[in-house]
């Protein structure tokens, strides 16, 4: 009975996430018969309105977000399911009148079923949230004979190593850790879920896969977008905090790790936690040697008229605010010694691109050492294009021996169709069946803090280089990598782009 229902209780539940990513993914779940019978979503915030009203704004939300065709009688169905409850979210009083509207909801058959807690809301807000769901008797640490519950939250998840440690305490004062589901959306990318596979399913990459064989990895999250309506927010983040504390952390794990010993979450787990330990610390008077902070100013992004970072909305005219950032680091293991990885994310670039690429030593030994041939490449397209180019020489038709370099393509929509699933329709459905692997663990989430931490600390009075949007960021980034005698390498469109969608 316990894992067969759930009573998912959203809160934050008029904001734009839920609005835009949570309520379109339950109508997903909804239309692929993946919630069972009774299960119920309770939709709490702090505005006053009924459940119908409440409704009519969740039927609207899906039909305009929704990724899949919105059929009436599957939409009917589920939001029939959905309840709203307001709540003070800093009023201790409200939660016991949030108790009983839960225990009204769940009935006398869904009294011990399962409840997961969404907190779509602001991280000052979760301690006080989750210290009263405790109060109240709505959630705890699992007894037997109490309803099983989890809690799901996104980041910030923290300011700093020290806030992160204050709120994972608060969290897991009431919670134990089978029962946190920290969302790293980067994780239910399907490129990203593919690392795995990549690595240690294949006998032909796996044995290139360390220091003997790889120069350098790098890492590019790049986006065209600039911090549109959320400068408020990132004003106060910056590209360290909003990307490379999380999305790039998660990504260098995955490709760092050693070999998990088995496919099971927590040992996966280990093997990431083990390799963000490995980082090297940085010495203080050298970070600007191997970080570079950039803040776009006007330009063209996509086509389009783009105006400074500091002009935005909500943005203060002198932000020192990075929406750029580049940083050489080193992982002090034996895989992986005097590898550098080469990690940069940006607003305002040339192009949207999620790429990992693996560059591969000279051919430093028979035949062709002096010809110089290009370094053979793997890139790992997260997205968009998502799917796996191995670059590496040919001979040119011709009488002459000339070698070039050429491309083979793996191209994921083309061999498996267009329809993987969208990252929170995937979390959503992980949390309800309790498998925590696209999660983030603590100590994952805690390593990471510590390799951003020193770097937060050290641009925190610098003004970071301006670089023109549309471009492809401040050219000190392109020096960082260049001084290395290496190049960053540009995103491009793969030869099976034309076969896809426009969506891309
Ligand atoms: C979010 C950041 O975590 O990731 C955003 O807060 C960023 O600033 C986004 O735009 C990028 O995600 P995706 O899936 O579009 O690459």
């Amino acid at each position: 009975m316990e894992d067969e229902h759930c009573i998912f209780s959203i809160f934050g539940a008029t904001g734009d996430l839920t609005n835009r990513k949570l309520l379109p993914a339950f109508y997903f779940m909804e239309q692929e018969r993946q919630l069972k019978e009774k299960f119920r979503i309770v939709c709490i915030a702090r505005k006053k309105k009924t459940s119908e009203d409440y409704r009519k704004e969740a039927a609207d939300s899906i039909k305009k977000f929704s990724r899949v065709k919105v059929s009436q009688g599957i939409l009917d169905k589920l939001i029939n399911r959905i309840y709203y409850h307001q709540l003070d979210f800093l009023d201790d009083n409200d939660y016991g009148k949030l108790k009983d509207f839960i225990g009204q909801i769940s009935g006398k058959e869904c009294s011990d079923c399962e409840r997961v807690f969404y907190l779509a809301a602001p991280p000052q807000l979760i301690g006080n949230i989750t210290k009263n769901l405790k109060e109240s008797g709505l959630a705890g640490k699992h007894e037997l004979g109490k309803p099983f519950s989890k809690v799901m939250f996104e980041k910030p998840f923290g300011h700093n190593l020290d806030s992160a440690r204050k709120l994972n305490n608060a969290i897991t004062s009431v919670f134990d850790e089978k029962q946190v589901y920290r969302i790293d959306h980067y994780m239910a990318k399907e490129l990203v879920q593919n690392l795995l596979a990549l690595r240690f399913a294949n006998s032909i990459f796996e044995p290139l896969w360390n220091r003997e064989y790889i120069d350098h990895i790098q890492i590019t999250v790049a986006e065209t977008l600039g911090v549109g309506g959320r400068g408020d927010y990132y004003d106060n983040a910056g590209a360290l905090r909003d990307v490379v504390q999380n999305h790039i952390m998660q990504l260098l794990a995955l490709v760092a790790m050693a070999e998990p010993k088995k496919l099971s979450v927590e040992e996966v787990r280990n093997q990431k936690v083990k390799a963000l330990k490995s980082i090297s610390g940085f010495n203080k008077m050298g970070i600007g040697k191997i970080a570079v902070e950039g803040q776009y100013s006007g330009g063209e992004a996509s086509g389009k008229k783009a105006i400074a970072y500091a002009d935005e909305p909500e943005v203060s005219k002198s932000s020192k605010t990075e929406t750029y950032f580049a940083l050489r680091l080193q992982i002090d293991n034996s895989l992986w010694k005097n590898v550098p990885f080469y990690v940069r994310t940006g607003k305002r670039l040339k192009d949207k691109a999620t790429e990992i690429v693996i560059v591969y030593k000279d051919v430093h030994f028979g035949l062709f050492s002096k010809l110089a041939p290009q370094r053979n490449m793997m890139k790992i397209r997260v997205q968009p294009y998502e799917g796996i180019t191995l670059q590496f020489n040919a001979k040119v038709p011709g009488n002459k021996f000339i070698i070039d370099d050429v491309n083979m393509d793996f191209c994921h929509e083309c061999q498996f169709g267009p329809n993987s699933p969208e990252a929170y329709e995937r979390l959503l459905y992980d949390v309800l069946i309790g498998d925590q692997t696209l999660f983030t663990r603590w100590d994952e989430v805690e390593n990471a803090w510590r390799v951003i931490d020193p770097l937060i600390e050290a641009f925190k009075n610098i003004k970071p280089k301006l670089y023109q949007a549309g471009t492809w960021g401040p050219k000190e980034a392109d020096e960082l990598i260049e001084r290395d005698g290496r190049k960053w390498v540009e995103p491009k469109r793969p030869s099976y782009a034309d076969q896809l969608g426009k969506s891309k």
